[in-house]
């Protein structure tokens, strides 16, 4: 019958448990001194050695011939616990055995002496699982067990654990084992099983497993069942998971503001069963390398990867802004939310993926208002000391004038930044308003746009993202502008980019027959109008005036 891999490799002694040696060297020097607790607790997450460690201190003490604290494996009694001859070893599921009863029971059977070896344990699995009663009943032995007694206690959530419990055992706290550790462990497994294991497999299921060794040896359980060569396509395929290359093309995509590619990659993993949930985690871990990366100057020691992948992460960190790392992992949490509860788990990532994409994602707009405000500064410096200024290409335009659709090979024209709200007063919008550039005057009036859904159908055609982003939204028409409403607090990060407004433009160009401005109102954009950048705009005004 075939044996689980994770079962087949159980250490049988201290020195074969990997990532654990505050444990299994404390444990050993108090056999070889002779010095044994009769209650031990044995804590810590999932598959890091809590019940093995139980079963090899079971053997070690009742061994015929102990070395350096080990059980040989090799006498009768080493042999008889492991193959289950001797039951002199109790494991105990309290997740099932978990009632006083179960536990008076115990404590009627501990009286009696052991048949072969020298002490009878008792494991007991899962202990937070007790009842109320059954830790009470548990108490009295374990304060003062039978002297051929001793408990281990082994729990994945200590804090459901009364204190009166706790006080009672030697605690061992099992820590996560580190990817190096689970990397060697998988290494020396896979030779043994006579299977190729490259080292970056081993390295992509060391970061998968996250610190758990059954977690790992089940992973590499499945590549096996894959062939006798695994490498990381072999680990991505067994795990659902994307593999790095398509990572990195998303990354690449990203910074390419190339939402088209990465949308195909999407489907593309789609279809090919690739996990969704999976996916958004593997893609969050990516963009926090390249976060490391970006930061952290000597940042080996915290990424997982091989070396060849570590000078990929570094190049690729190096094109993007820290900003825009930052923006990505923000949204790729939001969405990890999302998708947990979706009905249709694909378009919330794709939804994700489009906002990583866009040229102006959270995080980056931080960024450009800083810029505008360095750069307001130096033109406040320069009026105050009588030089002129030449007003340079503004960064975070709100209003803008598209050209209309047979000029569009070139770029909108960008004018004032600012942006005008709904309510604000008439005399101060006209104002601010920058002059229309349309040759013709206006034949269209003011008031809600009542063809807004026709446009909207129009750029279905030419801007399926950005028909996405405008449902739900309404426009009005207020001094040639077409002044658009919508709650999507992305819309004004998404407009701001050249190639979205312009397909706005012509879908309104194709409803009204005639070139409008475009204005976004309602968004969290508008903010922006009290904030310090205003003042200064102020003070210019000032200057100029005078
Ligand atoms: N530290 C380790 N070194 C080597 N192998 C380990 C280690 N920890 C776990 N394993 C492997 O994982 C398997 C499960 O480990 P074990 O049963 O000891 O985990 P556990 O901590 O008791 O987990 P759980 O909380 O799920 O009961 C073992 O059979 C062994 O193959
Ligand atoms: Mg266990
Ligand atoms: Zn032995």
């Amino acid at each position: 019958m075939y044996q689980a891999l994770y079962r087949k490799w159980r250490p049988k002694s201290f020195s074969d448990v990997y990532g654990q040696p505050h444990v299994t060297k404390t444990l050993q020097s108090q056999l070889e001194s002779g010095r044994i607790s009769h209650a031990y607790l044995f804590t810590g997450s999932r598959g890091t050695g809590k019940t093995t460690c139980a079963k090899i201190l079971s053997k070690a003490v009742n061994c015929l011939n102990p070395v350096d604290g080990n059980p040989c494996n090799e006498c009768e009694i080493c042999k008889g616990i492991e193959n289950g001859s001797i039951l002199d070893v109790i494991e105990i599921d309290a997740a099932s055995n978990n009632g006083v009863d179960n536990i008076r029971d115990l404590r009627e059977e501990a009286n009696f002496t052991p048949v072969n070896a020298k002490y009878r344990f008792y494991i007991i699995d899962e202990v937070h699982m007790l009842s109320i009663g059954a830790f009470n009943a548990l108490l009295k032995t374990l304060e003062e067990p039978p002297s051929h007694v001793i408990f281990i206690l082994a729990t994945t959530e200590i804090h459901k654990l009364p204190a009166t419990i706790l006080s009672r055992c030697q605690r061992f706290d099992f820590k996560r084992i580190s990817p190096e550790d689970i990397t060697a462990r998988l290494v020396y497994v896979a030779e043994k099983e006579n299977v190729t294991l490259t080292e970056n497999a081993a390295a992509l299921i060391a970061r998968i497993a996250d610190g758990g060794m059954r977690d790992a040896l089940s992973l590499l359980d499945r590549c096996f069942a894959m062939g006798n060569y695994i490498d990381e396509d072999a680990v991505s395929a067994a795990a659902g998971i994307a593999g790095t290359v398509h990572l990195f093309s998303f990354s690449e995509f990203v910074a390419k503001g190339d939402f088209t590619s990465a949308l195909k990659l999407v489907s593309r993993l789609h279809n090919e069963s690739c996990d969704i949930d999976s996916l958004c985690t593997e893609l969050t871990l990516h963009f926090r390398n390249l976060m490391v990366a970006k930061t952290v100057k000597d940042c080996d020691g915290l990424i997982v990867c091989s070396k060849d992948e570590l000078e990929k992460i570094k190049s690729r960190a190096n094109e993007l802004k820290l900003s825009k790392i930052l923006g990505c992992i923000e949204i790729l949490e939001k969405a990890a939310a999302n998708i947990k509860n979706a009905v249709n788990k694909k378009i919330q990532l794709e939804a994700a993926v489009i906002k990583m994409c866009s040229p102006v994602s959270a995080g980056s707009a931080n960024e450009e208002l800083e810029e505008r405000i360095a750069f307001l500064e130096s033109k406040i410096n320069l009026l105050a000391s009588g030089k002129t200024v030449q007003t340079p290409k503004e960064t975070a335009p709100a209003v803008y004038t598209p050209v209309a659709p047979a000029e569009e090979t070139k770029a909108p024209v960008k004018s004032e930044p600012e942006i005008q709200e709904e309510k604000t007063e008439p005399e101060k919008t006209q104002e601010k308003l920058p002059e229309p550039q349309t040759p013709s005057a206006s034949v269209i009036d003011d008031g809600p746009f009542y063809n807004w859904s026709d446009v909207l159908e129009a750029l279905k055609k030419y801007d399926i993202p950005l028909f996405g982003i405008l449902a739900g939204s309404s426009a009005v028409i207020k001094n040639g502008r077409v002044i658009i409403n919508s709650e999507n607090p992305t819309l004004f990060d998404f407009i701001c980019a050249d190639t979205h407004s312009r397909e706005l433009a012509r879908a309104i160009y194709d409803v009204l027959g005639q070139k409008m401005k475009i204005a976004v109102s309602n968004t969290e954009k508008v903010k922006t109008e009290t904030n310090p950048l205003d003042n200064l705009k102020n003070k210019i005004g000032n200057f100029n005036n005078n």
